[in-house]
């Protein structure tokens, strides 16, 4: 009897724990998240405030999180993609490997995120905008202020430039296809040969670079010139440069995973992080970028992008699976070998 009892006692334990095993993952979201650790936590602890969902998140950078999406496409693991540049949001949409969502807010947006997501087939969207440029520490830059991007190739900054590596970071593939744009491919590919003398390290992480520079591990660190303001709003001796022949930018993007494990709770993380609400929170991570909901404010600390020279990036051609593919192929035989 008392054996009987105790089998009874533990299937209904056992029961139990199921159930609330299937409510636990009822109840889940998993969030590939590719911009700064510390906003993605912000964003993520603020989420599972409000709708009781818990989320279980890994950060990586733009390039790294799109391979890693790619190559969990059989049995997909994820279910949102929020952050990182756009251009392997557009590559994971020409794939096919995020799913089509036209959320209720796209009428609050910008019209350049509401661009990113039309011309993705409403694969992806846009959710906040920045400016490339690169930042310097002005203990250690002695002279003339650089101002452009052919002064990098100067002497003077001699194995004292940090850029990342274009197959992992968004912002470094962002540099790629500027260049491209600005100068046409040969140039730009010569010229990052040349630049090549003067870079110490090519970093996983797109900002890795500026943190690098703040520390006065390194001079100048090449990033999207929010990342640079943000060194210089926490007491850094940074300096931002918008180089003077005109520079690329990001949009900034959110897809939803194809096949993921709780497509329901992607979606409410989706129409949330489109709140004006939710882009209010960037700023409590020291997060600058321009946000993507008309309604929510941009920084005061944030590049004014009306005052650089922006390039009018074609996000099409270089999101597109074919030149992305190309060019980061050409970049590792030409420049990573060096
Ligand atoms: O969060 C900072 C940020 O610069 C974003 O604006 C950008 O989308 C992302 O990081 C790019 O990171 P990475 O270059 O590491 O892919």
């Amino acid at each position: 009897m008392k054996k009987l009892i105790s089998v009874a006692s533990l299937t209904a334990a056992m029961s139990a724990l199921s159930i609330s095993a299937s409510q636990a993952s009822a109840d889940e979201l998993v969030l590939y998240c590719s911009v700064d650790e510390n906003w993605c936590r912000v964003m993520s602890e603020a989420f599972q405030r409000e709708t009781g969902i818990n989320v279980l998140m890994t950060r990586r950078s733009s390039g790294e999180t799109y391979a890693q999406i790619r190559a969990e496409s059989g049995q997909p693991r994820g279910d949102v993609w929020w952050g990182g540049t756009g251009d392997p949001h557009l590559q994971a949409a020409q794939e096919g490997l995020t799913a089509r969502y036209e959320s209720p807010r796209l009428g609050e947006l910008q019209d350049w995120a509401v661009r990113q997501a039309e011309a993705s087939d409403y694969r992806t969207v846009g959710i906040y905008a920045g400016g490339l440029g690169y930042g310097y520490n002005t203990r250690l830059v002695r002279g003339d202020a650089p101002a452009c991007w052919s002064d990098l190739l100067d002497e003077r900054f001699r194995d004292d430039v940090q850029v990342a590596n274009p197959n992992s970071s968004g912002t470094a593939y962002t540099m790629l296809a500027t260049l491209v744009q600005l100068f046409g491919e040969d140039k730009a590919f010569d010229f990052m040969r040349e630049l090549n003398a003067n870079i110490s390290q090519y970093t996983q992480s797109g900002s890795a670079p500026i943190r690098a520079a703040a520390t006065g591990e390194t001079a100048v660190g090449i990033v999207f010139m929010h990342d640079a303001v943000a060194q210089a709003v926490q007491g850094a001796p940074i300096a931002t440069v918008a180089p003077c022949e005109g520079t690329g930018y990001e949009i900034g993007s959110m897809s939803l995973i194809d096949g993921g494990p709780n497509p329901d709770n992607a979606k409410i993380w989706y129409d949330w992080a489109l709140s004006a609400e939710a882009q209010a929170l960037a700023v409590q991570a020291n997060s600058f970028q321009v946000p993507s909901n008309s309604g929510a404010p941009t920084p005061p600390e944030a590049p004014r992008l009306e005052d650089v020279k922006l390039i009018d990036y074609d996000f099409e051609r270089y999101g597109s699976s074919e030149v992305r593919t190309r060019l980061l192929q050409r970049w590792d035989r030409e420049i990573g070998s060096l």
